[in-house]
């Protein structure tokens, strides 16, 4: 494919923002749905000595989530990235750039993304590059705004449907390794909303990189976001591909350690999502779609307040399963039902265990 000019990737963050706010349903039911939590009447735990903190890559973060991976670029993404770098620096959460390529390509665009560390000078901020960047360039990203981590994009789905897509897909595991080889901060793996299969993860820790990001499906759809971009809408009766958050969370942990620490996104809708995502083995929850359209409905200080609730409501969740620390959380007994718990067994997750794992 011919590579796409300035003002054409420019226009496609742009559609992109749009699309993602125009498609995004709040608290459209996900497999989230089908976990629930076995309730224990004497938790036994006090809201006040509830530790809501987690580490990632070997750095404590003080929240168990953060906001993941949108955009830059162009002026209506710089600005929105500034808004959520100072909501997430308030509430002292970590933050992820969008796809940095377009920086990479045309230097003038790098403000779009420098705006993210200029608003948050002490957050945790990871850059974000696709599997196709140089390691040059990789470390590009991550000079760029300073990060803390380097986030690498897997969106094959995404690609093929994309009008001016890549369609050559062949080197992406030596470009993770080459990437992972050359920066010297960690280096996390992500999908972009299809999910992480445990055969992924497994060829990922091959490639040696220091984390997943399962960001599995039901939430944004990226194949629902470039079929409305096409003008033929030809592969809309691929929506709904990729294995859901909670499945992949299932499948990578199989009720063992898995063999990287794993963080998870991809239709996480609200507080009890995030916990879920951390009772089913997450270190840390990632959220792109509901923020962006807290941010888009409520302005920079919504953002920061829904940040805030959030960590509070963690919190009092965290008190009702009675998990003094995020750790604890994996010994809280969940019970997976329906579709989720069919398809998690075909992947052979043990789920009579998870729901009795307490005792
Ligand atoms: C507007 C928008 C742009 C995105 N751009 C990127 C990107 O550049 N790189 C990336 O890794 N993920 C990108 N994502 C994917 C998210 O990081 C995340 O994996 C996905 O949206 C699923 O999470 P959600 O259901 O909470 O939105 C983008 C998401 C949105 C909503």
């Amino acid at each position: 494919m011919s590579r796409p000019t300035r003002r054409e990737h420019a226009s496609r963050k742009d559609e992109h923002l749009e699309l993602a706010l125009r498609l995004h349903r709040t608290d459209r039911p996900n497999a989230f749905d089908d976990v629930s939590f076995v309730h224990h009447a004497l938790p036994a735990a006090s809201t006040r000595e509830v530790d809501v903190s987690t580490s990632v890559c070997g750095s404590p973060w003080p929240v168990p989530f953060y906001v993941n991976a949108m955009t830059g670029g162009t002026p209506a993404t710089a600005r929105v990235n500034a808004d959520l770098a100072r909501g997430a620096a308030a509430a002292g959460v970590a933050i992820a750039c969008g796809s940095q390529h377009v920086a990479l390509r045309d230097p003038g665009c790098a403000d779009g993304f420098e705006v993210i560390r200029r608003e948050a000078p002490h957050a945790f901020v990871l850059a974000n590059v696709g599997p196709t960047v140089s390691p040059e360039q990789a470390v590009r990203a991550v000079e760029m705004i300073g990060a803390d981590a380097l986030q690498v994009h897997l969106n094959a789905a995404q690609e093929l449907v994309m009008p001016e897509g890549d369609r050559d897909l062949r080197h992406w595991s030596r470009g993770v390794a080459d990437i992972a080889a050359a920066v010297d901060v960690p280096v996390v793996v992500k999908e972009v909303g299809f999910g992480l299969s445990r055969r992924t993860v497994e060829t990922l820790a091959g490639c040696g990189v220091d984390a997943v990001d399962v960001a599995g499906a039901g939430g944004t759809d990226f194949i629902a976001i470039e079929n409305a971009r096409r003008p033929d809408q030809d592969y809309s009766y691929l929506s709904g591909w990729g294995q859901p958050t909670a499945l992949c969370l299932l499948e990578a942990l199989g009720g063992e350690d898995p063999r990287l620490p794993v963080l998870a996104s991809g239709g996480v809708r609200n507080p009890l999502d995030v916990v879920r995502c951390l009772a089913l083995g997450a270190c840390a929850v990632g959220v792109s779609g509901h923020f962006l359209r807290t941010l888009s409905g409520r302005g920079a200080h919504g953002l920061e307040q829904e940040l805030r609730t959030w960590t509070e409501h963690v919190r009092t969740l965290m008190t009702l399963l009675g998990a003094p620390d995020v750790r604890a959380l994996r010994r809280t007994d969940v019970l997976v039902m329906g579709r989720t718990a069919e398809q998690a067994r075909l992947l052979g997750a043990d789920l009579d265990r998870l729901a009795r794992r307490s005792g």
